[in-house]
């Protein structure tokens, strides 16, 4: 278990236990976290679980596979580098503490 933090738009904090080997999107629905929509359940197919990752845990997180890749460029916010889809990273001990930014929109 390992410590997350997203942050709503409007900068409303929510610190969650994430379980490690869970999805990040899954952790944040299972919380109850508002603002991950993940209507493909995680598939990386609606880009409705577009979150934001600090720089420090860039080259922490998996590479960006090609599928992921194409789906966050249909993301309803705009994408930055730190854009990622929660359903397709895993919570390890790497990325304990990080605070995770949520979109505008999903
Ligand atoms: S839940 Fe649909 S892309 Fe992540």
């Amino acid at each position: 278990m390992v410590k997350l933090t997203f942050v709503q738009a409007d900068g409303t904090e929510h610190q969650v236990d994430a379980t490690l080997g869970l999805s990040v999107m899954q952790v944040a629905l299972s919380q109850g976290v508002p603002g991950i929509s993940a209507e493909c359940n995680g598939s990386a197919a609606c880009a409705t679980c577009h979150v934001y990752f600090d720089a420090s845990v860039f080259d922490l997180l998996p590479a960006v596979q090609t599928h992921e890749d194409d789906m966050l460029d249909f993301a309803a916010s705009d994408r930055n580098p730190g854009s990622r889809l929660s359903c397709q990273v895993q919570v390890t001990e790497a990325i304990a503490g990080t605070r995770i930014q949520l979109p505008d929109l999903q």
